[in-house]
């Protein structure tokens, strides 16, 4: 899933990990969990990530290899946040095999949607669940649907961190547009309508490999 802070990669892929059975795998989500320790990795990594920085690819490479090689990947997986760059496209290619069928979805937005989402998402402490304070508000005041954990604004969703996302997005990640748009199965999405509508257009790319995947599960 590729798209810009914001886009609703996270969003679209928790759904399609649903629909399809297989798991979600966000680079951003495994990197929060590893940054909320006080091991001198963990400080490294949120030095980068407050900032709205890449994380260093050689720490990268070693995350996404050992969640890869993980039993429940086998029959496929929604990747989010991975690859963000062109080394990182390289590696991915390196790790499933160049025969491997990826399908690469681009979620498009403007920039005035990326802010109003960004600043009003909260996520969950405990379970890591997203809100967003006009768009999808909780039930209960500051509080998770889900588990009861209490809401917080991510750092790197404060104006001056997202200004720097959105330039290390133009400078990295816009590259790989180009890089699988010469590679085919790639498609645009319109990414501005409700989540409901957005999903829709995904699926109808994949209805074929749904298909398949409810028969084999
Ligand atoms: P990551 O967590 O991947 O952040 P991101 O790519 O900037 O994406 P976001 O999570 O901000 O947005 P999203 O597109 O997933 O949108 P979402 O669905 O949440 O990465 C964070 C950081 O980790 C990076 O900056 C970097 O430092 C590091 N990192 C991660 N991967 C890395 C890698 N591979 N290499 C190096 N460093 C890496 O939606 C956003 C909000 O909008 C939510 O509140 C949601 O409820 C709402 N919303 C979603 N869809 C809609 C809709 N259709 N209508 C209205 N509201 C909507």
């Amino acid at each position: 899933m590729l798209g810009p802070p914001g886009s609703g990669k996270g969003t679209q892929s928790a759904r399609l990990s649903r629909a399809f059975r297989i798991p979600h795998i966000s680079t951003g989500d495994i990197l929060r969990k590893l940054v909320s320790g006080k091991s001198p990795l963990s400080k490294k990594i949120k030095s980068f990530m407050e900032k709205g920085k890449l994380v260093p690819d050689k720490i990268i490479f070693s995350i996404i290899a050992l969640r890869l090689n993980k039993k429940d990947a086998r029959k496929g997986f929604v990747l989010d946040g991975f690859p963000r760059n062109l080394r990182q496209a390289n590696r991915l290619e390196k790790i499933i095999g160049k025969g491997k069928a990826l399908k690469i979805f681009n979620l498009k937005v403007s920039n005035r949607t990326i802010i109003k989402r960004l600043s009003g998402r909260r996520v969950c402490r405990l379970c890591g669940a997203n809100y967003h304070i006009q768009f999808q508000p909780p039930k209960f005041d500051n509080r998770c649907d889900k588990c009861g954990g209490i809401l917080y604004q991510r750092d790197d969703d404060k104006p001056a961190a997202i200004r720097n996302r959105l330039k290390v997005y133009r400078m990295e990640s816009a590259p790989l547009i180009r890089y699988y748009r010469k590679r085919g199965s790639f498609v645009e999405i319109d990414a501005e309508p409700d989540e409901e509508k957005i999903f829709a257009s995904i699926k109808k790319y994949l209805k074929n490999d749904l298909y398949k995947i409810k028969r084999r599960n």
